[in-house]
């Protein structure tokens, strides 16, 4: 098993993540029960070895003028089933008196009559803890030093009989808490049951925002980017629904032409008026085309997807100018006078090279639609500091000011809009416009004639400067 293979489990990272610190928290509460059971330890240890001190001193006074302990002394003294407990009974004068270790006096020496002292010795490369005390016999010039040991042995295997008796239930303790989580994230998670819920008895188009009352705050970051998600969707959806209604109508209207030129012709087999219904049928046949080729257009240009554009530099000068000069002949037919005015090259802009050709084609074709004949028509490119400006104006009678704002709706003409067309053009000039981050904005052209539609985009380079004017200007 790889580690793609199993999906990530809340539990087990939550298990992983507590282990090392509870191994960790177990380990130092075994330190901690140790250091606390060898200091008690200690105190007891230590106030029974003050008392053997005393015990000594008893008995050394109840036997005082023999030099000597008497043998049941000794083995009152001696006899300790665990471990050794040492003595020496020491004068100052006359040496030891009586011991069954050589003990180290003890420093300070305590004052004669005080209580015992205690202190930690090493002898013989062992620690011991030793109760030492000083009395004055018979000869009050001399001093007679008590004092009793025994190793730290004892003390620290009670330290460590408490430590094993209490580690054991430590360790349980942590081993309920680790099972605990583990039902616990069980139990946590019925918390986005009502949320599953919620979910699963949606309709496939109820993209309405999730109940966010129910859900937890842990996880609101991922049902707000779910219904982010479905806003957007939401928005897809609804731009196509418009976008098949539109379609629909769009196609409705020269269909019925269409059937009743055919009716006429039928009705009527003259041939001059089958001629004149064909050529009915000619014109609505291609005005249909037309506006099925544009709603593909801006189909194509409202997709909502916008990450998936495939952007890149585009030379707009080198594809405006080759523009202008392919409907040179169209114009010339029209008797327009069609020209470019800008750079040859070195204009370049991020996009697509087909919708802004797409935006050119709509813009060139409404301006030589509604020049006029005997009218001019110039494609214009220059460059700002940041902005490069894609300008198509005609001289024809343009669209009054107030009607501006409306212009890029979709369907929107004018009232006596007079040539042929669907309204979809400007529409998918605003589309492109906003898919590559322009702007668009309308003016009359020179001389205050005409129609100005301006492009505005960001630059990305700039690669050469503007050279020439005019320089490809066919002039018809
Ligand atoms: N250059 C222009 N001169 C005058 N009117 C224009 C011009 N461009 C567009 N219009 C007006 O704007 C309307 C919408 O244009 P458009 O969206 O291209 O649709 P269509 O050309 O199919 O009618 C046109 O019907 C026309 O009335
Ligand atoms: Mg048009």
């Amino acid at each position: 098993m790889t580690r793609h293979d199993t999906p990530p489990s809340l539990r087990r990272r939550l298990l992983t993540i507590l282990i090392v610190p509870m191994v960790l928290a177990w380990l130092g509460s075994g330190a901690m029960i140790y250091a606390l059971a060898l200091y008690y330890a200690n105190m007891n240890y230590d106030r029974s070895l003050v008392e053997g001190a005393l015990m000594i001193e008893r008995m050394a006074r109840s036997e005082a003028g023999h030099e000597e302990l008497s043998p049941q002394a000794r083995i009152l003294i001696e006899y300790d089933s665990d471990s050794p407990t040492y003595y020496a009974v020491r004068s100052l004068h006359h040496g030891m008196l009586a011991s069954n270790l050589d003990l180290p006096l003890p420093a300070p020496l305590p004052p004669p009559g005080a209580s015992p002292q205690l202190e930690s010795i090493v002898l013989h490369g062992r620690k011991m803890r030793m109760a030492s005390l000083a009395v004055t016999q018979d000869d009050p010039a001399d001093t007679v030093v008590i004092s009793m040991a025994e190793s730290l042995d004892q003390r620290h295997e009670l330290a460590r009989e408490i430590l094993i008796g209490t580690s054991p239930v430590v360790l349980l303790l942590i081993i309920v808490v680790l099972v605990l989580v583990w039902f616990g994230v069980s139990r946590g998670l019925r918390l986005l049951d009502p949320l599953t819920q919620q979910i699963a008895q949606r309709r496939a188009r109820d993209l309405s925002a999730l109940d966010q009352s129910q859900v937890p705050v842990e996880i609101r970051p991922l049902t707000r980017t779910i219904d982010a998600l479905f806003a957007r969707l939401r928005e897809l959806l609804e731009l196509q629904e418009r976008f098949i209604a539109d379609a629909a109508h769009q196609l409705r209207t020269p269909l019925a032409g269409l059937r009743l030129q055919a009716e006429r012709a039928l009705a009527d087999p003259r041939p001059e008026s089958v001629r004149d219904a064909l050529a009915h049928v000619e014109r609505l046949s291609a005005g249909a085309g037309r506006a099925a080729g544009q709603l593909l257009a801006l189909a194509r240009a409202q997709t909502v997807d916008e990450q998936d554009d495939a952007t890149s530099a585009v030379d707009l000068a080198r594809l405006a100018r080759a523009y202008a000069g392919e409907r040179v002949p169209d114009a010339l037919a029209a008797r327009i006078d069609l020209g470019y005015e800008g750079p040859s090259e070195g204009l370049v802009v991020n996009g697509d090279t087909v919708m802004l050709r797409e935006a050119l084609v709509n813009l060139v074709d409404n301006a030589l639609n509604y020049a006029g004949r005997n009218g001019t028509v110039t494609v214009s490119l220059h460059r700002d500091e940041r902005t490069v400006e894609l300008a198509v104006e005609d001289s024809g009678p343009g669209v009054p000011e107030e009607f501006w704002p409306r212009l890029g709706e979709r369907f929107f003409r004018p009232p006596g809009s007079r040539r042929e067309g669907s309204g979809l053009g400007l529409a998918i000039v605003r589309r492109i416009a906003e898919r590559h981050r322009a702007t668009v904005t309308y003016d009359r052209g020179r001389d205050g004639r005409g129609l100005r539609v301006v492009l505005r985009l960001p630059a990305l380079v700039a690669e050469n400067q503007e050279r020439g004017n005019r320089d490809s200007g066919p002039r018809s």
